[in-house]
């Protein structure tokens, strides 16, 4: 695919650089970036070369010439940045969570609809080998009607991995340390619907409060380790999630049930797929249980085995470019439409996780009333970049925080 050379902006350059790079073996010029971490700044400069103008705010930055830019800033903190690339027609490129607040999401949509902007999710998990697999068995129509699906993206991390406390919460109030168990929503939600084409419309969840005990190193405000999060779907079908969860050992997996079979990848045994049929309703020519290991089959392979998220990364800075290049928006469920679903069900299912597993509509804010709805909810669990107070408890025991002790152990692990 011959893909025509934009200019790029990035904004946020923690995950934001390796994004970049990935655009950049697509033809993509990267001319600038924002970032007001000074050593970020300095870091991706090296990384990406002197040509590149450096940024320390965003009004700045979105002045400079660019045909779009890559969202990688805070992750609830996007809509906002997001609506002023809208203003004034700058593709945009989100990395992931559209937005933070129900508030924000109406905002979002009502930017976007004044806007010439193309506008995609960056999630990337659905491009993971073992959901391109799972969906190239749901489209031949082998598993029946689909009924059911479930996925998790479970990452427990070692507290005293002091590389992980520096890199990725190096502040006490990054929203690392404040993020419910239901948020982060999109590297298992985002394969679910890609892969069967259901959006949801009510959501349920329940915690697990199993809160880090002992002398360790923790700002986490959260003692929540996962929560579980069931969805009724427009087609009738049932999803269930983690966001991001802590329980049992690490994995991604996504299992899907049809009427006639189902299909998953195994966790922890790395790409391999296990598809089994009912032995009465098999297709022709099929066992009734097959364990592999996919192959890629895309022009692309020997790029996308080098990049990250196993390649998923490339595959999805592939379509964006795609996309604009097209002028097109992209397809369920990377568009704005989608996204915002799946930021409600991120937020209302921590609501529920609140209200004792509650049921919550999830609106379509392609109508005005549901958009009536929320347009005035922006209650958050997060401060916000400029100091201001969560108005909502991160966790579902709401008085929970960490001790003073392991406090203090985290503020020594910044230090090394
Ligand atoms: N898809 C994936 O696999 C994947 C992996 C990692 C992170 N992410 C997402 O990428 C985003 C960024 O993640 P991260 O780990 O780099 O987070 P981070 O908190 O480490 O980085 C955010 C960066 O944005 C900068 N920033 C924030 N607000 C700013 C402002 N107002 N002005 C200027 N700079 C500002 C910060 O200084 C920081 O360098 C998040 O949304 C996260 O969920 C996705």
């Amino acid at each position: 695919m011959e893909i025509k050379k934009i200019k790029v902006g990035v904004f946020g350059v923690g995950r934001g650089l390796d994004i970049a790079k990935n655009f950049m073996l697509l033809n993509a010029e990267i001319v600038a970036i924002c970032d007001n971490h000074k050593g970020r700044r300095e870091e991706a400069i090296k990384k990406l070369g002197k040509s590149v103008k450096d940024f320390e705010n965003f009004d700045d930055f979105i002045n400079y010439p660019m045909d779009a830019v890559i969202l990688a800033n805070n992750f609830y903190e996007h809509a906002e940045f997001a609506i002023k690339c809208f203003e004034k027609n700058i593709h945009v490129f989100c990395e992931c969570l559209s937005n933070g607040t129900m508030g924000e999401g109406v905002k979002l949509i009502r930017a976007f609809e004044k806007s010439k902007s193309i506008y995609m999710l960056a999630e990337n998990y659905p491009q993971m080998l073992h959901n391109r697999e799972i969906k190239r068995v749901i489209d031949s129509g082998n598993l029946g009607e689909i009924m059911y699906a479930e996925a998790e993206y479970n990452h427990p991390v070692n507290p005293w991995y002091t590389y992980f406390t520096k890199k990725y919460k190096f502040y006490p109030e990054h929203w690392r340390h404040f993020l419910p168990k239901t948020y982060y929503i999109t590297h298992s939600l985002g394969p679910v619907m890609y892969l069967t084409g259901a959006t949801p419309k009510k959501v349920s969840a329940f915690a697990m409060f199993f809160p880090i005990k002992g002398d360790v190193p923790t700002a986490s405000h959260n003692g929540d380790k996962a929560s579980n999060i069931t969805t009724l779907n427009d087609d009738g079908s049932v999803f269930r999630v983690t966001a991001s969860s802590c329980f049992g050992a690490h994995n991604n997996s996504t299992r899907v049930c049809g009427t006639k079979g189902q299909i998953e990848n195994l966790r922890g045994m790395g790409d391999q797929i296990m598809l089994r049929y009912n032995e009465w309703e098999k297709p022709e020519n099929e066992p009734v249980e097959k364990l592999y290991t996919p192959s890629w089959n895309d022009k692309d392979e020997e790029i996308i085995k080098q990049s990250g998220h196993g390649g998923a990364d490339y595959v999805t800075a592939r379509m964006f470019l795609d996309c604009v290049d097209k002028g097109v928006q992209p397809p369920h469920p990377f568009d704005v439409y989608s996204a915002t679903a799946m930021s409600s069900v991120g937020i209302l299912a921590h609501r529920s996780v609140l209200d004792g597993g509650k049921v919550y509509e999830i609106p379509d804010f392609r109508k005005e009333e549901d958009r009536k709805l929320y347009e005035n909810d922006f209650l958050t669990p997060f401060y916000s970049s400029k100091g201001d107070a969560p108005t909502i408890p991160c966790c579902s025991h709401t008085d929970y925080k960490p001790t003073e002790k392991q406090m203090k152990l985290y503020f020594k692990e910044l230090e090394k």
